[in-house]
Protein backbone atom coordinates (compact mmCIF):
# COMPACT_ATOMS: atom_id res chain seq x y z
CA UNK A 1 0.00 0.00 0.00
CA UNK A 2 1.05 3.50 -0.86
CA UNK A 3 2.65 4.87 2.77
CA UNK A 4 0.23 8.34 3.88
CA UNK A 5 1.45 10.89 6.42
CA UNK A 6 -1.50 12.78 7.94
CA UNK A 7 -0.66 16.34 9.29
CA UNK A 8 -3.61 18.11 11.11
CA UNK A 9 -3.90 20.47 13.40
CA UNK A 10 -5.03 24.25 13.57
CA UNK A 11 -5.11 27.58 11.60
CA UNK A 12 -1.48 29.24 11.35
CA UNK A 13 -0.12 25.77 12.97
CA UNK A 14 2.30 25.52 10.36
CA UNK A 15 0.26 22.75 8.43
CA UNK A 16 0.81 24.10 5.28
CA UNK A 17 4.17 25.51 4.98
CA UNK A 18 5.36 22.13 6.63
CA UNK A 19 3.77 19.73 4.75
CA UNK A 20 4.69 20.91 1.34
CA UNK A 21 8.49 21.15 2.54
CA UNK A 22 8.26 17.35 3.88
CA UNK A 23 6.89 16.12 0.87
CA UNK A 24 9.55 17.62 -0.91
CA UNK A 25 12.44 16.17 1.33
CA UNK A 26 10.18 13.06 0.87
CA UNK A 27 9.68 13.29 -2.68
CA UNK A 28 5.49 12.31 -2.03
CA UNK A 29 2.33 14.16 -3.70
CA UNK A 30 1.12 16.38 -1.63
CA UNK A 31 -2.92 17.00 -0.45
CA UNK A 32 -4.05 20.34 0.55
CA UNK A 33 -7.13 19.78 1.73
CA UNK A 34 -8.15 22.86 2.62
CA UNK A 35 -7.74 24.28 -0.84
CA UNK A 36 -10.61 22.08 -1.58
CA UNK A 37 -13.13 23.68 1.04
CA UNK A 38 -11.93 26.88 -0.27
CA UNK A 39 -12.29 26.39 -3.48
CA UNK A 40 -16.03 25.22 -3.03
CA UNK A 41 -16.49 28.01 -0.53
CA UNK A 42 -15.13 30.40 -3.30
CA UNK A 43 -17.02 28.57 -6.37
CA UNK A 44 -20.37 29.10 -4.01
CA UNK A 45 -19.83 32.93 -3.48
CA UNK A 46 -19.30 33.56 -6.93
CA UNK A 47 -22.67 31.64 -8.28
CA UNK A 48 -23.84 33.68 -6.11
CA UNK A 49 -25.07 31.01 -4.06
CA UNK A 50 -26.42 31.54 0.10
CA UNK A 51 -23.53 29.62 2.18
CA UNK A 52 -25.96 28.20 4.59
CA UNK A 53 -28.06 26.36 1.71
CA UNK A 54 -27.19 22.91 2.11
CA UNK A 55 -28.27 21.55 -0.89
CA UNK A 56 -27.31 24.60 -3.36
CA UNK A 57 -24.04 24.30 -1.44
CA UNK A 58 -23.58 20.49 -1.70
CA UNK A 59 -23.81 20.82 -5.71
CA UNK A 60 -21.77 23.05 -6.38
CA UNK A 61 -19.43 20.69 -4.15
CA UNK A 62 -19.76 18.12 -6.97
CA UNK A 63 -19.75 20.29 -9.30
CA UNK A 64 -16.59 22.23 -9.13
CA UNK A 65 -13.74 21.75 -11.30
CA UNK A 66 -10.66 21.96 -8.69
CA UNK A 67 -7.19 21.88 -10.35
CA UNK A 68 -3.56 22.15 -8.74
CA UNK A 69 -0.87 23.33 -10.84
CA UNK A 70 2.79 23.79 -10.11
CA UNK A 71 3.82 26.89 -10.69
CA UNK A 72 6.68 26.54 -13.87
CA UNK A 73 9.72 28.79 -11.85
CA UNK A 74 9.27 26.47 -9.25
CA UNK A 75 6.63 28.73 -6.78
CA UNK A 76 3.75 28.29 -5.07
CA UNK A 77 1.38 25.88 -6.58
CA UNK A 78 -1.90 27.43 -8.25
CA UNK A 79 -5.11 26.17 -7.55
CA UNK A 80 -7.13 26.11 -10.27
CA UNK A 81 -11.00 26.73 -9.51
CA UNK A 82 -13.27 25.79 -12.74
CA UNK A 83 -10.65 27.08 -15.03
CA UNK A 84 -9.86 30.33 -13.09
CA UNK A 85 -6.58 30.89 -11.31
CA UNK A 86 -8.18 31.46 -8.09
CA UNK A 87 -4.61 30.99 -5.79
CA UNK A 88 -4.73 34.48 -4.64
CA UNK A 89 -8.64 35.01 -3.65
CA UNK A 90 -8.72 31.51 -1.78
CA UNK A 91 -5.89 32.89 0.52
CA UNK A 92 -7.89 35.24 2.54
CA UNK A 93 -9.88 35.11 5.76
CA UNK A 94 -12.71 35.26 4.10
CA UNK A 95 -11.88 32.48 1.92
CA UNK A 96 -11.22 30.92 5.01
CA UNK A 97 -14.17 31.75 6.67
CA UNK A 98 -16.39 30.47 3.84
CA UNK A 99 -14.79 27.13 3.59
CA UNK A 100 -14.96 26.84 7.31
CA UNK A 101 -18.93 27.85 6.81
CA UNK A 102 -19.55 25.22 4.19
CA UNK A 103 -16.96 22.19 5.88
CA UNK A 104 -19.93 22.39 8.52
CA UNK A 105 -22.01 20.15 6.12
CA UNK A 106 -21.68 16.75 5.97
CA UNK A 107 -22.68 16.28 2.18
CA UNK A 108 -20.21 18.55 1.26
CA UNK A 109 -16.93 16.90 3.01
CA UNK A 110 -18.84 13.47 1.10
CA UNK A 111 -18.66 15.27 -1.90
CA UNK A 112 -14.75 15.81 -1.35
CA UNK A 113 -13.63 11.96 -0.36
CA UNK A 114 -13.37 10.64 -3.44
CA UNK A 115 -11.54 13.89 -5.05
CA UNK A 116 -8.98 13.26 -2.06
CA UNK A 117 -8.27 9.53 -1.88
CA UNK A 118 -7.57 9.67 -5.73
CA UNK A 119 -4.44 11.77 -4.24
CA UNK A 120 -2.86 8.71 -2.45
CA UNK A 121 -0.32 7.29 -5.43
CA UNK A 122 3.43 6.39 -5.01
CA UNK A 123 5.92 6.85 -3.99
CA UNK A 124 3.77 8.25 -0.87
CA UNK A 125 1.22 11.21 0.53
CA UNK A 126 1.31 14.02 2.55
CA UNK A 127 -2.20 14.81 3.44
CA UNK A 128 -2.86 18.39 4.98
CA UNK A 129 -5.74 18.79 6.85
CA UNK A 130 -8.31 19.20 9.89
CA UNK A 131 -9.59 15.28 9.24
CA UNK A 132 -6.85 13.69 7.41
CA UNK A 133 -5.71 10.84 10.22
CA UNK A 134 -9.54 10.88 11.74
CA UNK A 135 -11.82 10.12 8.93
CA UNK A 136 -10.06 10.22 5.50
CA UNK A 137 -7.25 8.29 5.99
CA UNK A 138 -7.45 6.48 9.29
CA UNK A 139 -4.93 3.84 8.33
CA UNK A 140 -2.30 5.97 7.28
CA UNK A 141 0.62 4.75 9.23
CA UNK A 142 2.60 7.99 10.44
CA UNK A 143 -0.08 10.96 11.68
CA UNK A 144 0.50 14.52 13.48
CA UNK A 145 -1.08 16.69 14.74
CA UNK A 146 0.56 20.13 14.81
CA UNK A 147 -0.30 22.87 17.30
CA UNK A 148 0.37 25.80 18.83
CA UNK A 149 -0.62 28.78 21.21
CA UNK A 150 -3.38 30.87 19.32
CA UNK A 151 -1.44 34.28 19.55
CA UNK A 152 1.52 32.61 18.04
CA UNK A 153 -0.48 30.95 14.91
CA UNK A 154 -2.33 34.79 14.83
CA UNK A 155 1.39 36.19 14.47
CA UNK A 156 2.25 33.83 11.84
CA UNK A 157 -0.57 34.33 9.52
CA UNK A 158 -0.33 38.09 10.27
CA UNK A 159 3.40 38.15 9.03
CA UNK A 160 1.95 35.94 5.92
CA UNK A 161 -0.60 37.93 4.77
CA UNK A 162 1.33 40.94 4.93
CA UNK A 163 4.39 39.67 2.84
CA UNK A 164 1.43 38.90 0.39
CA UNK A 165 0.60 42.74 0.43
CA UNK A 166 -3.09 42.26 2.52
CA UNK A 167 -3.97 44.41 4.72
CA UNK A 168 -5.09 42.94 8.18
CA UNK A 169 -4.40 43.89 11.55
CA UNK A 170 -3.44 41.16 14.21
CA UNK A 171 -6.02 41.40 16.44
CA UNK A 172 -9.00 40.85 13.93
CA UNK A 173 -6.95 38.32 13.05
CA UNK A 174 -6.50 36.60 16.08
CA UNK A 175 -10.07 37.13 16.51
CA UNK A 176 -11.20 35.58 13.10
CA UNK A 177 -8.48 32.71 13.49
CA UNK A 178 -10.24 31.82 17.05
CA UNK A 179 -13.80 31.99 15.94
CA UNK A 180 -12.82 29.73 12.60
CA UNK A 181 -10.78 27.53 15.38
CA UNK A 182 -14.25 27.14 17.89
CA UNK A 183 -16.66 26.37 14.87
CA UNK A 184 -14.16 23.61 13.51
CA UNK A 185 -13.30 21.70 16.62
CA UNK A 186 -17.44 21.96 17.55
CA UNK A 187 -18.73 21.16 14.96
CA UNK A 188 -20.50 17.79 14.43
CA UNK A 189 -18.77 16.26 11.44
CA UNK A 190 -15.25 15.97 11.74
CA UNK A 191 -14.64 17.98 14.47
CA UNK A 192 -10.99 19.46 14.35
CA UNK A 193 -9.16 16.46 17.24
CA UNK A 194 -6.04 14.57 16.82
CA UNK A 195 -6.41 10.94 15.99
CA UNK A 196 -5.72 8.64 18.63
CA UNK A 197 -2.37 7.67 16.86
CA UNK A 198 -1.57 11.37 16.18
CA UNK A 199 1.92 12.46 18.02
CA UNK A 200 1.36 15.79 19.42
CA UNK A 201 3.95 18.64 17.89
CA UNK A 202 3.48 22.02 19.96
CA UNK A 203 5.06 24.18 17.36
CA UNK A 204 5.00 27.57 19.76
CA UNK A 205 8.36 29.20 19.54
CA UNK A 206 9.33 26.50 17.19
CA UNK A 207 11.29 27.72 13.42
CA UNK A 208 9.96 25.53 10.45
CA UNK A 209 13.44 23.63 9.92
CA UNK A 210 12.53 22.48 13.24
CA UNK A 211 9.20 21.50 13.03
CA UNK A 212 10.38 20.03 9.95
CA UNK A 213 12.91 18.17 10.80
CA UNK A 214 10.46 16.92 14.08
CA UNK A 215 7.79 15.67 11.74
CA UNK A 216 10.71 13.51 9.07
CA UNK A 217 11.55 12.06 12.19
CA UNK A 218 8.44 10.78 12.72
CA UNK A 219 8.31 8.95 9.43
CA UNK A 220 11.60 7.57 9.75
CA UNK A 221 11.09 6.16 13.04
O1 LIG B 1 -4.58 27.43 6.30
P1 LIG B 1 -5.65 27.29 7.33
O2 LIG B 1 -5.35 26.24 8.33
O3 LIG B 1 -6.07 28.58 7.92
O4 LIG B 1 -6.95 26.83 6.58
P2 LIG B 1 -7.16 25.63 5.60
O5 LIG B 1 -6.35 24.45 6.01
O6 LIG B 1 -7.00 26.13 4.23
O7 LIG B 1 -8.70 25.27 5.88
C1 LIG B 1 -9.73 26.21 5.75
C2 LIG B 1 -10.99 25.68 6.42
O8 LIG B 1 -11.42 24.50 5.72
C3 LIG B 1 -10.83 25.22 7.86
O9 LIG B 1 -11.10 26.27 8.79
C4 LIG B 1 -11.81 24.08 8.01
O10 LIG B 1 -13.07 24.53 8.41
C5 LIG B 1 -11.94 23.53 6.61
N1 LIG B 1 -11.23 22.26 6.44
C6 LIG B 1 -11.86 21.09 6.82
O11 LIG B 1 -12.94 21.14 7.36
N2 LIG B 1 -11.25 19.89 6.62
C7 LIG B 1 -10.06 19.81 6.05
N3 LIG B 1 -9.51 18.62 5.86
C8 LIG B 1 -9.37 20.97 5.67
C9 LIG B 1 -9.98 22.20 5.88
Amino acid sequence: VVPVLTIDGPSGSGKGTVSALVAERLGWRLLDSGALYRAVGYAAGMAGLDLSDVEAVTRCAQGTKIQFRAASDGGETRVIVNGHDATDELRTETAGAAASAIASMPSVREALVALQLGFRKAPGLVADGRDMGTVIFPDAVHKVFLTASAAERAKRRYKQLKEKGLSVTLAGLQREIEARDSRDASRAVAPLKPAEDAVLVDTTGMGIDEVVAKVLAVVQS
